[in-house]
């Protein structure tokens, strides 16, 4: 805990996504803007996790980007990632504390929905064996929807992280509500499991309040609005003020 906050207060954790960092810099080839560079600021600025998608056509994020930060962060690596043989076995190599296993698909400006967790029970039972196997949490990144929650726990998975991009892009209070109460309904079940509850995709200094009440809310993972706001107030700050809000979300949890 990096605040003084009573002991009892159970923080939110924050990873934050650098790929946008890494997309800046894929745009002109060359070393700027510096991934690792980033990734220190933000693990300076308390971040508890960074997190990284090395996708298939390397089109941000790549290699050996995974394998410095794995080298040089304190902080938790999250490797988000594809479910293909190739992702597997750099997984495996590398040993991220975490990999959360995604639906990756070529077209797609960014992670468009959840991972069918239901549809491919066996083979995501074997993928997350051979990752604990390997001493590897695994998350699962999933639409807040029961059956991906049960799924999740039914092939041994460490975490799930609800897609919240349905809540953020809700327009309209009743639509919110009705996104916000199915998040909500979702923690509770996990909180029914051994698995802990995550939360990312859209998520923004402004929307993520009611987010951050979610019972059990054990971390979230921002990218895109962080980046964003770095370039107006400095990355240092724009990981800051998302951590002012999950830290006041922590006491109004604990009712302090
Ligand atoms: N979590 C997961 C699993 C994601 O795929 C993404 C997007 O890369 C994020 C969190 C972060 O989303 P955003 O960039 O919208 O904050």
């Amino acid at each position: 805990m990096s605040r003084s906050e009573p002991h009892s207060l159970r923080m939110i954790e924050l990873g934050v996504n650098i790929d946008h960092v890494a997309t800046l810099r894929e745009a002109r080839k060359g070393l700027n803007p510096d991934v690792i560079a980033a990734a220190k600021v933000c693990e300076a600025a308390g971040a508890q996790q960074i997190t990284v998608h090395l996708r298939a056509d390397r089109r941000h994020i790549q290699d050996h980007d995974v394998e410095e930060l794995h080298q040089v962060l304190q902080a938790r690596l999250n490797l988000e990632m594809g479910v293909t043989p190739e992702i597997i076995d750099i997984a495996h190599r590398l040993k991220p504390h975490t990999v959360c296993l995604v639906p990756e698909n070529r077209q797609e400006v960014t992670t468009e929905g959840g991972l069918d967790v239901a549809g491919q029970r066996t083979a995501l039972f074997d993928v997350t064996a051979g990752m604990h196997a390997h001493g590897i949490h695994v998350s699962m990144f999933i639409d807040p929807d029961p059956h991906q929650v049960e799924a999740s726990a039914a092939v041994g998975a460490d975490y799930v992280e609800f897609h919240t991009g349905a809540y953020a892009n809700a327009k309209g209070q009743a639509a919110l509500a009705h996104e916000l109460d199915r998040l909500h309904q979702c923690a509770l079940l996990v909180g029914e499991t051994p698995m802990r509850c995550n939360a990312g995709h859209g998520l923004t200094v402004r929307n993520l309040w009611p987010v951050a009440l979610l019972p059990g809310l054990n971390e979230v993972n921002i990218g895109h609005d962080i980046i964003a706001r770095a370039i107006f107030i400095g990355l240092d700050r724009a990981v800051k003020e998302i951590q002012d809000v999950l830290f006041e979300a922590a006491k109004f949890r604990a009712g302090a």
